[in-house]
């Protein structure tokens, strides 16, 4: 389905080449979007300015003559120009009313299928093998996931894969710091607690002991040769390690359609040598390998270091080209934090020269702060995400026991989950991904602010308003009356709902969800005006299913857009 806005843009864009049918304005956007204020009407158009060099015509004169074609009708109420040239647009409410039927009607609730046929790798999460998961990885996981759904809901096949650090010179160190420094108990008690603490001891024990040094790197030689012994310390740290991220993953309910880590592509790192020699991309520098990238204006990067081993950026390549053949992907889409954005940038270059055709997008996100106590002292940035989510659910738990003190403790239980687990999902999502933000419980979990507790809130209070239509009028059927949009309030509401499939469109294009998150708390501020200011039950019938009717498609676009986000929305609260 088309949404009201590329409905609009289409129309203004037509008006624009009748009105000047010579002029080549296909350079310009001819869009609309929505009104900057209320009052000018519901979108607005922009372009007279962008056309006045092309047209060589005051804007303002530009806006007349395109309004001239715009004339008022079924679709249009208003149509007036503002300030210097604005083209304000205002539309029917009946018109506004079809369209919201149409998008109540509609399996995708009016969202476009802008991405069906088309496939996208999404590179996501991405922790690091024998190390507790960062902050960045949390941050990556979830807005990972929340962009997985937001493109799927678009019509794209989205694959997620898990690209986890699980090669590399630390698996030297940590096979002699399991050999030498490792305890049972701490290992069963806290496996990557452990496998990260034994890393440490071998790493400082090797930077004292030159022949502890060596020994790591013979060790690692070893695994990397398939020694059986080495493989299998190797895999035990992989299944321990997976064990924890899992865990995690579930509790945020969050899936992979694919785990290739680093090692995945290990037999394919010395034909990406090859080829890149081959293409003349790399030269020799005191014994590496390195790709110059001055063309660029980028710091060289190096493919194999001296000592014959790849790194991140050759795996990275290897990657790519598997991908490329294995999905035919129309896009890479790669989310990690900030400071990755060099190795992307020289990777995508490098990437390019030699062949690859995917188009490659780094996604980065800024730092978190988290809440004093729940950074582990050792690395600082290393969080205890376990405890993070249990005393979010801890205290959403106090949230659930206020508003619904006589609900069966196991429900309880169950929406406390659903409660806090969000909080702390859309405390990370509804921010710009790239300011580094403060994470606060009070605003997590804030029962008035833009937090998932009151869009959750909102959610099942909408439902429980449509119970009580049904309970009262068990004859009803709200969905076989036309919506009227009769006050201010419900055209105020109508209006946010219909421009819900844009927010995820510019969410999606702009790789941002917190843009889906804003639209949705804007929807449900509207709502609570509509709900405190016009009677629904006791509007006579017709107006009352009318009212209902939009009730029900704003409580279907307020779970659509949480789901979006990974947000469950229990059915009370
Ligand atoms: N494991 C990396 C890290 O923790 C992130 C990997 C991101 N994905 C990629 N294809 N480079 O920093």
């Amino acid at each position: 389905m088309q949404t009201l806005k590329d409905s609009l843009s289409h129309l203004v864009a037509n008006a624009f080449a009748t009105a000047f049918p010579e002029a080549d304005l296909s350079a310009l956007p001819l869009s609309v979007q929505p009104a900057a204020e209320e009052a000018f009407g519901d979108f607005q158009c922009n372009a007279a300015m962008g056309a006045a060099k092309v047209l060589r015509l005051a804007p303002r004169a530009i806006a007349e003559t395109v309004a001239a074609e715009l004339p008022t009708n079924d679709l249009l109420a208003n149509v007036d120009i503002a300030g210097p040239g604005f083209i304000n647009l205002t539309l029917a409410d009946d018109a506004l009313a079809r369209h919201l039927e149409a998008q109540q009607a509609d399996a995708h609730l009016g969202t476009p299928q802008l991405g069906s046929g088309k496939t996208l790798i999404l590179d996501y999460s991405s922790p690091n093998v024998a190390k507790p998961m960062h902050v960045a990885h949390i941050r990556s996981t979830v807005i990972g996931d929340a962009l997985k759904r937001i493109y799927r809901a678009l019509g794209y096949t989205v694959m997620g894969d898990n690209h986890l650090g699980d090669w590399g010179t630390q698996f030297g160190i940590l096979i002699m710091g399991y050999r030498h420094f490792l305890q049972p108990e701490a290992l069963a008690a806290s496996p990557v607690d452990e496998l990260q603490r034994i890393y440490v001891l071998s790493h400082q024990k090797g930077e004292e002991d030159p022949a502890w040094k060596e020994q790591a790197r013979a060790e690692l030689v070893k695994l990397q040769a398939g020694d059986p012994e080495n493989r299998a310390l190797w895999q035990t740290f992989i299944d321990l390690s997976m064990e924890e991220f899992n865990r995690i993953y579930n509790r945020l309910d969050v899936s992979f359609e694919l785990v290739r880590g680093e090692s995945y592509y290990n037999a394919a790192l010395p034909g990406v040598v090859e080829r890149l020699q081959r293409l003349g991309l790399v030269r020799e520098s005191e014994g590496a390998l390195v790709a110059f990238l001055e063309d660029e204006k980028l710091p060289p990067a190096i493919v194999r270091k001296s000592d014959g081993g790849y790194n991140y950026t050759t795996t990275d390549l290897a990657t790519v080209f598997s991908r490329e053949q294995e999905f035919h992907p129309d896009a890479i889409l790669y989310v990690t934090d900030e400071r990755q954005q060099l190795h992307f940038r020289q990777f995508f270059a490098l990437a390019r020269k030699a062949g690859a055709a995917t188009s490659l997008r780094h996604i980065w996100f800024g730092l978190m702060r988290l809440p004093e106590g729940l950074l582990s002292t050792r690395k600082g940035t290393a969080i205890k995400l376990d405890r993070l989510l249990d005393e979010a659910e801890k205290r959403a738990m106090e949230l659930v026991r206020q508003s619904s003190p006589g609900m069966p403790p196991t429900e309880q239980r169950a929406v406390a989950q659903a409660v806090g687990i969000g909080a702390v999902k859309y405390a990370d999502l509804s921010q710009n991904p790239q300011s580094a933000i403060t994470f606060t419980w009070e605003k997590a979990l804030s029962m008035e602010g833009n937090s998932a507790p009151y869009l959750q809130y909102a959610s099942a209070r909408i439902a429980s308003v449509i119970d009580k239509y049904h309970e009262r009028f068990p004859e009803g059927d709200y969905m076989s009356f036309p919506m009227v949009l009769d006050t201010p309030q419900a055209r105020r509401l109508a209006l946010r709902l219909a421009r819900y499939p844009d927010a995820i469109v510019d969410a999606a294009t702009q790789t941002k969800p917190s843009l889906l998150a804003d639209a949705l708390y804007d929807l449900s501020q509207a709502y609570s005006s509509y709900y405190q200011n016009v009677p629904f039950l006791k509007a006579e019938e017709g107006v009352r299913e009318s009212r209902i009717r939009l009730c029900d498609l704003t409580a279907r676009v307020l779970r659509h857009g949480l789901s979006l986000l990974g947000i469950r929305t229990p059915e009370r609260i």
